[in-house]
Parts: C-alpha cells; sequence; structure tokens
C-alpha cells in the first residue's frame, strides 16, 4: 500500500489549481442516472471515488466516455465524462460496491424515480460515526415509495411512480437533501423541501438540473421547491471548486506560512473558514484568479470553533484546523456537532507532540512551538489530510501510511504541494 513521505520545515510558495468539489461530482454523476439522454460533466475531480462510482454506475447499465486532455488544457485541468444512462439494465447497487462509498447508495433516488424500483444495499464509507439513511428513507417514503430493508439491502418500489409532497428534515442533512432532490424532480406534482441543507453543492446539482429540464427553485436555501416533470434531458455541467480542498490547501499554508494562490478557488464557498484562519493569523486576499493565503513572522493564533451545516465552519475542515491549532500561540476550542466520532485523527496528531484534550464533542488544543514528524496513519479521508498538514509544519520526516483515504478526495496532492516547496513524495507498494 502507498505511503507518503513528508520532510517538514519548507514554507509553501507559489500557485496550488483547485479541483472540482469530489462532494458535487459524486451526486452529479448520479443525476445523470435520471436522463436517457447524455450528460456532461466538465472539471470532474480525477480521484478514486469518481472511478469507483463509475463502476457502480456501470453496473446499472451507463456507458461513462472520459473525453482525454485537448489542446490548450491545463494539465491540472479536471476531466469531462459524459455520461449516458439509454437503458437501466439493473436496478440494484451490489453491497461489493456500495459499501466502499456512501454516497453510492444516493443512486437509490434517480433509480426510484425513473425505474420506480431500486434495491441498494446500506451504505458504508469513512469511519466517522454510525452515519444512518433514516432521513432518506423518510424522505422517500414521504414521496410514496415502499420501503422494505431485507438482507442488507434496502428495497424501494413505486409502482405509479413519485408523487411530490412536503418533506420537512428533524435535522439538516446533505444526503437526505440530495435524495429528495433528485427524487422528486421526477415525481408528479410539487415538492417542498424544508429545513434543506444550503451547501453549495446542493446549489450546484440543483442548477445542473435545471439544465436537464428540471423546475428546481430555492436550493442553496432551507426551503426548495421542486416542480416535477415527466423527464429530463441531456445538459453540459462544469462541477464547482472545491472548498475542502481550498480550505485544506489554506489551512496548510496557514502552517507553515509562505505565500500560496488558490487558482479557482471561489471565497463565498467558504467564507466561515476564510474568516477563522484571518483570526488564525493568516493574511487572505481575493483576485480575479483566486484565493491568495499568506502568513509571514506573525504566529498562530488559537481560535475557538464549532462546526455546523452550511454556511457554518465544515465539519470536513475540522481535522485539518486541529491540525493546525496544535501549533498556535495558546488554547483553542473545537466542538464537532455534525458527527459524534469525527476525532479519529486526535490520537495520530498526539504522534507529532500535539496536545490534545477530549471531552465529549468538544477538543482543547494546547498549542505547542514545534511539532516533530512521526509516522501515523490515518483512518478517514479529512483526518489523512491532518496528518499531511502537521507533517509540512514538523520538524524531521513523517510517513503517512494507508493513503488510499487521501487518494478517495484529493487530486495530486504530493504534486500540488511540492510543486510550492514542499519536500513531499509518495512510496508505492
Ligand atoms: C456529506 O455527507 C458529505 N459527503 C460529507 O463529506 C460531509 O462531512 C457531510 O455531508 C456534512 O457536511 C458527501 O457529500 C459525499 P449528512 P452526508 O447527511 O451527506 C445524520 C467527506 O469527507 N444523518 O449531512 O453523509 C448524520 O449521521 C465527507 O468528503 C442522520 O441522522 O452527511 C450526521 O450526523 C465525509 N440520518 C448528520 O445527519 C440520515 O438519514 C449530517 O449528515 C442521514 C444523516
Amino acid at each position: 500500500m502507498d505511503r507518503i513521505r513528508i520532510v517538514g520545515g519548507s514554507k509553501l510558495n507559489g500557485t496550488i489549481p483547485i479541483s472540482g468539489a469530489k462532494n458535487a461530482a459524486l451526486p452529479l454523476m448520479i443525476a445523470g442516472l435520471l436522463s436517457e439522454e447524455t450528460l456532461i460533466l466538465d472539471n470532474v475531480p480525477r480521484l478514486a471515488d469518481v472511478v469507483n462510482l463509475q463502476r457502480i454506475l456501470s453496473n446499472h447499465g451507463v456507458d461513462i466516455m472520459s473525453a482525454g486532455k485537448r489542446p490548450g488544457d491545463h494539465e491540472y485541468q479536471g476531466q469531462t465524462l459524459h455520461i449516458s444512462a439509454a437503458n437501466i439494465i439493473d436496478t440494484t447497487a451490489p453491497y461489493e460496491l456500495v459499501s466502499k462509498m456512501r454516497a453510492s447508495f444516493w443512486v437509490i433516488a434517480p433509480l426510484l424515480a425513473r425505474m420506480h424500483e431500486a434495491r441498494v444495499s446500506l451504505p458504508g464509507g469513512c469511519a466517522i460515526g454510525t452515519r444512518p439513511v433514516d432521513l432518506l428513507i423518510m424522505a422517500l417514503e414521504k414521496l410514496g415509495a415502499i420501503i422494505t430493508i431485507d438482507g442488507g439491502y434496502v428495497i424501494a418500489k413505486a409502482p405509479g411512480g413519485l408523487k411530490g409532497a412536503a418533506i420537512d428534515f428533524p435535522k439538516v442533512t446533505v444526503s437526505g437533501t440530495h435524495v429528495a432532490l433528485m427524487a422528486a424532480t421526477l415525481a408528479k406534482g410539487t415538492t417542498v423541501i424544508t429545513n434543506a441543507a444550503c451547501e453549495p453543492e446542493i446549489q450546484d446539482v440543483a442548477d445542473c438540473l435545471n439544465k436537464m429540464g428540471g423546475r428546481v427553485s430555492g436550493a442553496g436555501t432551507p426551503r426548495i421547491v421542486i416542480e416535477g416533470v415527466a423527464r429530463l434531458h441531456g445538459a453540459r455541467h462544469t462541477v464547482l471548486p472545491d472548498r475542502i480542498e481550498t480550505g485544506t490547501y489554506a489551512m496548510a499554508v496557514t502552517m507553515t506560512g509562505g505565500d500560496v494562490l488558490l487558482a479557482g478557488a471561489r471565497p463565498e464557498l467558504l467564507q466561515s473558514a476564510l474568516d477563522v484562519l484571518t483570526q488564525a493569523g493568516a493574511v487572505i486576499s481575493v483576485n480575479n484568479e483566486g484565493i491568495r493565503v499568506s502568513r509571514n513572522g506573525a504566529g498562530i493564533m488559537p481560535v475557538t470553533v464549532s462546526t455546523a451545516p452550511f454556511p457554518g465552519f465544515p465539519t470536513d475542515l475540522q481535522a485539518q484546523l486541529m491540525a493546525l491549532m496544535a501549533c498556535a500561540k495558546g488554547s483553542s476550542h473545537i466542538t464537532e456537532t455534525i458527527f459524534e466520532n469525527r476525532f479519529m485523527h486526535v490520537q495520530e496528531l498526539a504522534r507529532f507532540g500535539a496536545r490534545i484534550s477530549l471531552d465529549g464533542e468538544t477538543a482543547t488544543i494546547d498549542g505547542v512551538a514545534k511539532l516533530r514528524g512521526a509516522p501515523v496513519m490515518a483512518t478517514d479521508l479529512r483526518a489523512s489530510v491532518s496528518l499531511v498538514i502537521a507533517g509540512l509544519a514538523a520538524e524531521g520526516e513523517t510517513m503517512v501510511n494507508r493513503v488510499y483515504h487521501l487518494d478517495r478526495g484529493f487530486e495530486r496532492l504530493e504534486d500540488k504541494l511540492s510543486a510550492c516547496g514542499a519536500t513531499i513524495e509518495r512510496i508505492s507498494g
């Protein structure tokens, strides 16, 4: 299994191109199941999760063509996928495929909406808590689906098709909102989703559905209204930039010092994180190429932060912020409110000499002057990258084991960082 070796201590200077957002690309690819015509997606990141989802969609009979590079394309430019679900030949998403990635469970929505039946294995995914699907099932039942669970599979049927309904989520859920939104586009009548997730990736999917002939309004707010249509047609859509990748590199630069342009990044996608970084001592400016982050001379200041649904501070940046705060001048407090078990990075950060104590859902981080490199191992995607950030700032050598988590969500991480002066390499095997 690949490992990443880092020799810490170098400042980061240069440009990092930001890739398309994983968490938009995945539901957008799944939305391709809603139409018999071709959905063309540009700026799709080259990630293990995307490859895995391609496999899952192929199993349903979807043809996916990945267009090669064109003259003039930037070397980091994302790929273009042509997704054609003309004939869905299988409405089962098997355990072997779905267990690798939680988002693949979401195929249940378009399969049910278009084929009136789906049989999808209960999901797997990152080890960050129990992560149930009760609210997804609730939403589909509101739309008229009859759902049973048997042998680890969710079996959903809607013999006469789905019907528009009022769906009020008792808690904000990104997965629940994606599923309700996709299913409702082909339901008969009007669906109103309240307490919907406002994440930019939801809005990106809604924009794409509208290009396909869907009638969705209010996406990006807590109230989404969907007028169902009989069919969706083909369309072309560009995946929005990855706000979590942006925030991750912004934290890396704040930690090591230096000056980096995050090319293609959009500040409105992560304003709360940029505010926290400014408080921590980063200098952030925005120009028409992206977001520029620097920290020169000044120390890292401690912060108190709680994760929250968008537009709050994202849970997907919590581990990275904790790595940064390990070297702050004083005590920081980070509270995780979205997932109950998303602190697996704490014990690994301790290997670098970080001083972190946990009390329920709040971590207290007492900053130390220097971290020291160490062999570490990550248990989930964002935890893995927090170890990379710590390694970049630590004295000496760090070896990050189990790199496959990183490959699920960060495109060419080591290339992007080494181009900015980091000593980082992948060791294969
Ligand atoms: C999405 O996960 C993201 N994944 C996650 O990113 C992200 O951490 C999360 O949203 C929160 O922002 C993708 O977009 C592919 P939720 P999701 O439904 O949709 C509970 C990453 O690293 N809940 O908003 O699964 C749930 O347990 C990943 O890229 C229920 O109780 O998150 C959690 O506590 C990790 N019942 C809360 O809601 C349900 O039926 C929010 O989950 C569904 C969710």
